[in-house]
């Protein structure tokens, strides 16, 4: 055995520690540990040996993408004499960081890193539930797959492509569309459950076991990784619906339960699986809102990149927080992040209306309905409205509404308040719009009533009655036929609204590439709409890639052609095509990355540039970002003459254009700031054959003398245009930030301030002093409040006396990559609390220093009768931890302290 206890060591492993404040997400007291070396695993596991009652391990990993553990903390037992039962000490009683386990892995030379859990939340989709049958999840002329399909005999065979689901998911693999089966033979041919026994113990199922990933969940919303696998590989005779790659084999590991979220432990040890299970491509379509790419699930995955494996991960469906809303494992620098269009088509319920000939209308059913009657609408016109209906509406009576179907406005009250007045006048059933809808987008209403049928209709048919009742008088006839339609909405083509902004908190450009994710028909679990459905996410977005990854791979192996992954990457992002906002004018790369991926494009072009995406960073980083060389290759038999072209998006103005430095959400695209490039040697060439040219790409800054430099990103995309056919033979993305990252005001005007844990809105004057009373309840702790304006990579508070001597820091941090907050009510700030402790450090040393003799219980020691200040730290964007000036410090007033 291994002992360290003999020497003095002062050895600091590096800390990941929690990414938000107080971060509610935050597994308690798990960590993964990241070992230096494939044979760490024993010495670890002797090392530990002595505490073996201290700590749960939950995962190992041992495998060429991640070796280490996960575990858990344990406190030690105390026996409580009078009732001879063994009670746990309380979680808070013991800092984790002097636990004996997590002090002694954190200085232990064999552990590289060690990292905070978070739980990975249920992907979310939108869920617009449109009941369909329909053929294809999308448009050929948008996607290009029959195409693939039909003229090159592509469908993705042989291929194994690896699905990590989510939300009440897991995989029906007894639908028809996928194959029926599971095992040898069969279209879900690998796979694992890695939800515990106890979970589905929870949600009144039997467990299946470890090795059979089938999802028993029965909840409505379940189906998730259903929906996935089936845009990815469906396939099914009968119903005519066919996947991006139908011929394709699925491994699939289920990693959420019936409810609630996974720990990213638990996600890795299935990017393991998956990974040596032999996945050429990894769909990860889940993810927690985290900019910062160091986070442990898009280490992981981009460990896996590097072994070859392509990893497709979601852009998030945060499109509404600004910029900086990726979520990892996508943020992992060579995983794929995809970004969400809406479908140009789906396929849904309609509505007829008699004065409305030629036209069809979507709706969507209330949670308690199941058909609606046809029948007259009645017409209640007041002030160019129609009524709510709530309980106290005298507008509705029996005179105007009985025997007819109401048209009622949402709000005031419940709908089922609502259905309760409209049955009450003898009304067959409810239509009701939302005036505040944004995008006509249909809502779900959640009625627990079912006295009477209740539909969804959108705001734009809604204001389109409500016109001809203002000047006509012959009733409206509904009818409700039982065919679907196709649908085309009016955001077809458009990025969606849900789909997330990059880039990352290290500038790298994201999102990568852009799928279709908005209105996506494919396979549910039988309980539900019988097995078919629309969704909406970027969810959905991301199998289209995996998807196209998979043709991709089958055709190049059928050519015989030996390329890697990165070239794939590379090649799809070289040939999407961008997509341009309503004015025309491209969106912003870190709002479409490349494009939409056109996989039958790519595959057919000769000419591929590496790197294939263009990051000019800030405007105080080093020239080496402001000059980047693109490598050309034509593999065409003849020699191409093109020209370089700069194709400039908007700017993105991502910070209000004042000196509050608030970032816009939802990020606004509407800036005009755009830059030159300058191509040398110079900009029209000769690709000779089958030989790669390099080119120099320079970014030409506006005079900063001359612009009011606000952090506005701009950026565009360089065409390679072949010049006798003025085509497009591969464009690149590129973007940059006018400021200096380090410049940028951490904290929102009036933060941090000092309050009490019972009310963190209360805020202290500013060297006020806190009268800290130990005896009274917690919630009268002293509580920093902050409010960060853009992400740190490390925040720490330091416990300070009279004499202005640094004590100690306050448990729980230091935190280290901190997303910054948001306009959102539950993200809009951060508290840390102070319990009156503090763990000793050394005199000018930031870190907790352990001194590795005697691990011990809880080193944090309690301060005595004083005044006290807290000191927060908080590390500018980009700044170097070891440059004081590269700090924002705030001093909190005087606390003073009775025990
Ligand atoms: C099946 O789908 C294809 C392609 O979308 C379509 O051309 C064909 O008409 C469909 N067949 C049936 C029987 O619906
Ligand atoms: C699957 O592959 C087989 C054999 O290569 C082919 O005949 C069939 O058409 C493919 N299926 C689909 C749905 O493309
Ligand atoms: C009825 O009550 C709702 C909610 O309390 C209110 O919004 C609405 O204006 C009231 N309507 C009438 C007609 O008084
Ligand atoms: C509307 O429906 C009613 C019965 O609900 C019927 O009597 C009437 O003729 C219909 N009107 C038209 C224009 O079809
Ligand atoms: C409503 O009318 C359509 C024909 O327009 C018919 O197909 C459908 O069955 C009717 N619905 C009901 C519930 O009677
Ligand atoms: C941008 O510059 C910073 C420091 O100047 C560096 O840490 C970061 O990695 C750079 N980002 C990219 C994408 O090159
Ligand atoms: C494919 O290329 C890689 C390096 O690019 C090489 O390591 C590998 O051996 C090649 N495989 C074949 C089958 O040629
Ligand atoms: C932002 O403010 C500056 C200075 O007040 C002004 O010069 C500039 O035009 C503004 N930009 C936009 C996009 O409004």
């Amino acid at each position: 055995m291994r002992s360290l206890a003999s020497n003095l060591i002062l050895l600091i492993a590096t800390f990941i520690f929690a990414c938000t404040i107080e971060a509610t997400n935050i597994i308690p007291r798990s960590y993964i540990v990241e070992y230096a070396d494939a044979d760490n695993h024993d010495i670890i596991n002797n090392d530990l040996s002595q505490y073996q009652d201290l700590y749960n391990i939950h995962h190992t990993y041992s495998s060429a993408i991640f070796h280490g553990m996960s575990f858990s903390l344990k406190d030690p037992v105390h026996t409580k004499p009078s009732n001879h039962r063994l009670v746990p000490v309380a979680y808070s009683t013991v800092n984790d960081k002097t636990h004996p386990v997590f002090n002694h892995l954190s200085i232990h030379p064999a552990i590289k890193r060690i990292y905070p859990i978070y739980k990975v939340p249920r992907p979310q989709w939108i869920p617009n539930i449109k009941n369909a049958s329909h053929t294809f999840p999308y448009a050929n002329q948008d996607s290009q797959i029959l195409d693939i399909h039909l003229q090159l005999g592509i469908s993705g065979k042989d291929i194994l492509i690896g699905i990590l689901d989510s939300v009440l998911l897991g995989i029906d693999y007894n639908h028809p569309a996928l194959g029926g089966g599971f095992g040898e033979g069969f279209k879900v041919r690998y796979g694992k459950n890695l939800v515990s026994e106890s979970s589905d113990k929870e949600n009144g199922l039997t467990s299946l076991g470890k090795d059979d990933p089938y999802d028993p969940c029965t909840n409505n919303d379940a189906g998730h990784g259903t929906h996935v696998a089936g845009i990815i590989a469906g396939y099914d005779k009968k119903a005519n619906f066919t996947g991006i790659a139908p011929n394709a084999t699925l491994g699939f590991w289920r990693i959420f339960g019936c409810e609630g979220g996974a720990g990213e432990d638990t996600v890795i040890k299935a990017m393991e699986m998956a990974y040596e299970a032999g996945c050429q491509i990894i769909n990860l379509s889940l993810g927690i809102e985290n900019g910062w790419p160091e986070d442990a699930m898009a280490a992981v995955a981009e460990n896996l990149s590097n072994k070859g494996v392509i990893v497709v991960g979601v852009a998030g469906n945060q499109g509404t927080n600004g910029v900086y809303s990726q979520n990892s494992p996508a943020s992992g620098r060579s995983v794929i992040s995809v970004a969400s269009v809406d479908n140009s088509f789906y396929p849904a319920n309609v509505m007829d209306i008699n004065v409305f000939p030629e036209e069809y209308f979507p709706y969507m059913f209330s949670s308690n309905t199941a058909s609606f009657p046809n029948g007259t609408l009645a017409s209640i016109i007041t002030d160019g409205s129609v009524p709510l209906g709530c309980g106290n509406d005298t507008t509705i009576t029996s005179e105007n509404s009985n025997g007819k179907i109401l048209l009622l406005k949402r709000g005031g009250c419940t709908f089922d308040e609502k259905l309760t007045t409209a049955k009450e006048v003898g009304a067959i059933s409810v239509l009701f719009y939302d005036p505040e809808a944004v995008n006509n987008a249909l809502v779900v209403a959640k009625t627990k009533n079912d006295s009477l049928p209740c539909a969804s209709i959108e705001k734009k048919l809604a204001l389109k009655i409500i016109d001809y009742y203002s000047t006509n008088t012959q009733l409206i006839n509904v009818t409700f036929p039982a065919a679907k339609q196709i649908v085309i909405p009016d955001t077809a083509g458009n990025i969606s609204d849900f789909s997330s902004t990059g880039p990352t908190y290290e500038l790298d450009l994201k999102p990568s590439i852009t799928g279709i994710g908005g209105d996506v028909y494919s396979t549910l679990p039988h309980h539900i709409d019988s097995g078919w459905g629309v969704r909406s996410g970027t969810s959905m977005a991301a199998p289209h890639v995996a998807g196209c990854a998979a043709l991709m791979i089958e055709y190049y192996s059928k050519q015989k052609l030996n390329v890697t992954s990165s070239f794939i990457t590379e090649h799809m992002q070289n040939h999407a095509k961008i997509i341009n906002a309503k004015s025309g004018i491209p969106e912003h790369p870190i709002v479409q990355g490349a494009g939409l991926i056109q996989p039958y494009d790519a595959i057919k072009s000769q000419v591929h540039v590496s790197p294939s995406q263009i990051s000019f960073n800030d405007t105080a980083s080093l020239t080496e970002y402001k000059t980047y060389s693109i490598n050309i290759l034509n593999s065409n038999s003849i020699p191409l003459l093109v020209s370089i072209e700069n194709i400039q998006s908007n700017s993105i103005q991502s910070y209000a254009n004042d000196t509050s430095f608030v970032p816009t959400e939802p990020a606004l695209t509407n800036g005009s700031l755009t830059v030159e490039l300058e191509f040398l040697p110079k900009r029209n060439l000769l690709l000779p054959p089958s030989s790669t040219t390099t080119v120099q790409v320079k970014v030409v800054l506006p005079n900063p003398n001359q612009l009011f430099y606000h952090y506005q990103m701009y950026g565009g995309f360089i065409s390679i245009k072949n010049v006798e056919t003025a085509e497009s033979m591969a464009t690149i993305p590129y973007f940059g930030v006018l400021g200096k990252m380090i410049d940028l005001p951490l904290f929102d005007t009036g933060y941090p301030y000092l309050a009490t844990t019972s009310n963190t809105e209360k805020r202290l004057a500013e060297n006020a002093t806190f009268n800290f009373d130990l005896n009274r309840k917690v919630k009268t702790k002293p509580t920093i409040v902050v409010r960060l304006l853009t992400g740190t990579a490390k925040i720490d508070v330091k416990v300070y006396n009279e004499n202005e001597e640094c004590l100690g820091i306050i448990s729980g941090g230091p935190w280290i990559y901190n997303q910054r907050n948001s306009l959102a009510e539950d993200n809009y700030d951060s508290n840390i609390s102070w319990n009156g402790k503090f763990i000793p450090i050394k005199e000018n040393q930031d870190e907790i220093i352990i001194e590795q003799e005697e691990p011990i219980g809880d080193n944090s020691t309690q301060v005595e009768d004083g005044t006290y200040y807290l000191y927060l730290r908080a590390l500018k964007h980009f700044g170097d931890p070891d440059n004081k000036n590269d700090w924002k410090e705030w001093k909190s007033g005087p606390i003073i302290v009775t025990n």
